[in-house]
């Protein structure tokens, strides 16, 4: 091993659900997309990745290392060297803090080569974002590292853009809409843009389903790009539908209008997904226990003469229910009843587990959801995640590394 030194950095970063769906792409080098997104950045405190970055001449080669295990030929894959080599690119000179001598030179990161070692704190691929949280915190940590600069507002989006389209989101907390852009050649105008942060409607929660904790069957590059290919009510959705939406979901966002909020995020949830069904050949994500949740879901805000829940489904069957936090542990109570407990840690947050087992549901909400025909059986939800929304990504100086700053190998063990 070479003398040389090792600079290192870890950052984490969250996951986002979109309530305004990104499905399709409008130019597959840039990873854009045919219509504008929007999402909620959810709180790093209950599901994250967490990404150390380190760089050295002593280095030979760029290494990745997912949870743990090293991904052979990382290192020419496209979306991981867009997002190295983006941020790269806007690497300044590192200055020793106390005698301001120039440590590492701006151009001379690039002569460096990198080692990743990122892990996730939820099951990978499982429609949980999961490569949102991942390509966001790679980027952090990559800027952390080379201390980059952005030439202009919303440019480190579009670096985690290219690892992944909904990953710009994660760069953001609170509600972030994804711009799609198009005026530049170089797809420059296509990034995450903050709509609000995390503190402006404190009140939102989130109740996460986890339907399946496997891998999903079509990865949403390919479900994607076929749907593109063949269907008519995609191009019908980015053409005359989505405009329409993102404009009355960030409003009622900013005004705290739950209701609107609510309803627009389920019919968008249920508009990509009839636009999965009318690919060719069709594509399902969700399954007949996600369709028991949103059945179960629209009894309940007909129950109570008000929208108090919204469901999401991303490319897999896992539910994410957006509600308020008065009404969150009845909800959770509900799902608690009809997706009873199974096996150890089935609810994340143990505190929340108290409050929905002890919470009495009404006679009169149980008659009413009994009618959707679910009867309750164990074991097909996994876990229950409780969250709420939560800032972009933070940079971890308590020396939480997942690299040996001596060697600059991996030391995370799943
Ligand atoms: C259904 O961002 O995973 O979650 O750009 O090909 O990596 P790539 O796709 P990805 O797609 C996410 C699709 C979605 C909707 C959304 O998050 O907006």
């Amino acid at each position: 091993m070479s003398s040389s030194p090792i600079y290192i950095e870890t950052a984490s970063a969250p996951t986002n659900i979109a309530t305004i769906k990104y499905w399709g792409k409008a130019d597959a080098k840039w990873n854009t997309p045919i219509n504008d997104s929007v999402s909620v950045t959810l709180d790093q405190a209950d599901l994250k990745a967490v990404t150390t970055a380190a760089a050295s001449l002593s280095f030979e080669k760029d290494r990745l290392w997912l949870n743990g295990v090293e991904e052979e030929g990382a290192a020419e894959n496209k979306r991981f060297r867009a997002c190295v080599d983006g941020v790269m690119a806007l690497a300044t000179d590192k200055v020793d803090p106390k005698t301001g001598e120039v440590l590492v030179k701006k151009e001379d990161w690039k002569k460096m080569h990198v080692h990743i070692s990122s892990y996730n704190t939820f099951p990978t691929a499982a429609g949980l974002a999961s490569s949102a949280a991942g390509y966001a915190a790679l980027v952090a940590a990559m800027m952390f590292l080379v201390g980059a600069k952005e030439e202009y507002p919303g440019q480190f989006s579009t670096i985690a853009r290219q690892g992944s389209g909904s990953a710009c989101r994660s760069l953001y907390g609170g509600f972030v809409a994804w711009r799609k852009g198009g005026d530049k050649p170089d797809w420059s105008d296509s990034m995450a843009q903050q709509v609000a942060d995390e503190n402006h409607w404190p009140e939102i929660r989130a109740v996460i389903m986890v339907v399946s904790d496997e891998k999903k069957d079509t990865s949403s590059t390919s479900g994607m790009s076929t749907s593109v290919a063949t269907s008519e009510l995609l191009k019908h959705r980015a053409a005359n539908v989505v405009s329409k939406r993102m404009e009355a979901i960030e409003k009622a966002f900013l005004a705290k209008d739950f209701e609107s909020f609510g309803q627009l995020t389920m019919a968008d949830s249920n508009q990509f997904h009839a636009t999965c069904l009318d690919t060719y050949p069709p594509i399902f994500y969700m399954n007949d226990v996600s369709k028991s949740i949103i059945r179960i879901l629209h009894a309940y805000n007909a129950w109570a003469g008000e929208l108090r829940s919204a469901y999401t489904y991303d490319a897999g069957p896992n539910a994410v229910i957006f509600t308020l936090d008065k009404y969150v542990v009845e909800v959770g109570a509900l799902m608690l009843h009809y997706y009873p407990e199974f096996g150890e840690n089935y609810i994340s947050n143990p505190e929340f587990g108290t409050k929905i087992k002890e919470f009495k549901l009404d006679e009169g909400l149980l008659e009413a959801t009994k009618k959707t025909g679910r009867t309750p059986v164990a074991g097909q939800v996994k876990m229950m995640y409780y969250t709420k929304s939560g800032p972009g990504p933070q940079l971890l100086t308590d020396q939480i590394l997942n690299l040996d700053p001596k060697t600059g190998l991996n030391t995370y063990k799943p």
